[in-house]
């Protein structure tokens, strides 16, 4: 088998023969798949726009294929279409695979694909391969896997918070974890700086939390203490903030299991510490707000 990544022209007869297949195995959907009312130009404006990945056998039979949409640091994949009598064989897991490592490589945080409610197999199957539930939406599910970034230095760290800021905006709420250490206040300085804030951000030591004003508010929380006192919850009031936080972007640093309140949506960050010269980060959103389908 060898997979192909492509962003230009794709051999557009090939990919809809293999469509028509693997959407004729299917069980009626309603309203009908999209896959099989689309025109040459649509699949071949795919592939030249955003790219698409086709795996062959190693005779160059086309078995497996899928597009992918960027939508900055999240990627859609879609029209996935597998070759009916190859579907066990773990082709589909191996274009996935490559699809998450081409995404990667571009600087993508995360996937989402959607899945049709009726098709509870190809929900199993994105669930083996490491998504899980954003939201519902009105005939399918949205499902989102986190792709794991490795950030070396401290300046890295920072262009990850100020990448992550060019996508916030009022009410987000961002829960940051990890050991003391891990880079959670590292983040929120680049969070500060690429929502454009006044003043320092630093480790809210005194205060539990610090509004920082600017185009976009950042609301500083640092949980720690409050964590410790055996607090089970974090209430607005006990924030104590001359802001209001729908029109902020509010990061809590060990805010998981206290914050989760604050907002219907959030977006967990994850920071591990492999060594003393490394960082590893997985960012996983919660809620339709993370959403990539209009
Ligand atoms: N990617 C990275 N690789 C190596 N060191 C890092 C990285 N990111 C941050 N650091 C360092 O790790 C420390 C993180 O401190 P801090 O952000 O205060 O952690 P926390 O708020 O999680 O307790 C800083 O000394 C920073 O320079
Ligand atoms: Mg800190």
């Amino acid at each position: 088998m060898k997979v192909e990544r492509i962003r230009g022209d794709a051999p557009v007869e090939e990919v809809q023969g293999l469509s028509r297949l693997a959407f004729a195995t299917q069980a009626e959907l309603t309203p009908p798949s999209g896959a099989l009312a689309e025109t040459a130009e649509t699949v071949a404006a795919d592939f030249a726009t955003h790219g698409g990945l086709l795996l062959r056998d190693d005779d160059g039979r086309l078995l497996a294929t899928c597009r992918v949409r960027r939508d900055g640091t999240a990627w859609v994949l879609r029209r996935c279409a597998v070759d009916p009598t190859y579907r066990r064989g773990g082709v589909g897991r191996r274009l996935v695979e490559e699809a998450h490592a081409w995404a990667a490589e571009e600087g993508a945080l995360r996937t989402h694909i959607g899945v049709r409610h009726a098709l509870t197999g190809s929900r199993r199957f994105w669930e083996r391969v490491g998504y899980q539930p954003l939201g519902e939406r009105a005939f399918y599910t949205e499902l989102v896997r986190p792709l794991p970034v490795v950030l070396h230095g401290s300046d890295e760290t920072f262009a990850l918070g100020e990448r992550l800021a060019a996508d916030l905006r009022p009410g987000d709420l961002l829960l940051l974890s990890g050991p003391l250490g891990a880079g959670k206040t590292a983040l929120t300085q680049g969070i500060g700086a690429g929502l454009g804030v006044r003043g320092a951000v630093t480790s809210p030591t005194f205060v539990l939390a610090r509004v920082h004003r600017g185009p976009l508010p950042l609301v500083h929380v640092d949980a720690y203490r409050l964590r410790d006192s055996g607090s089970s919850r974090l209430e607005l009031d006990d924030l104590d903030l001359d802001a209001s936080l729908e029109d902020s972007v509010t990061v809590v640093e060990w805010g998981e299991g206290l914050v989760e309140g604050l907002a219907d949506a959030r977006l967990e960050i994850r920071i591990e510490r492999p060594s003393d010269d490394a960082r590893t980060v997985v960012v996983l959103p919660h809620g339709l707000r993370w959403s990539v389908f209009s």
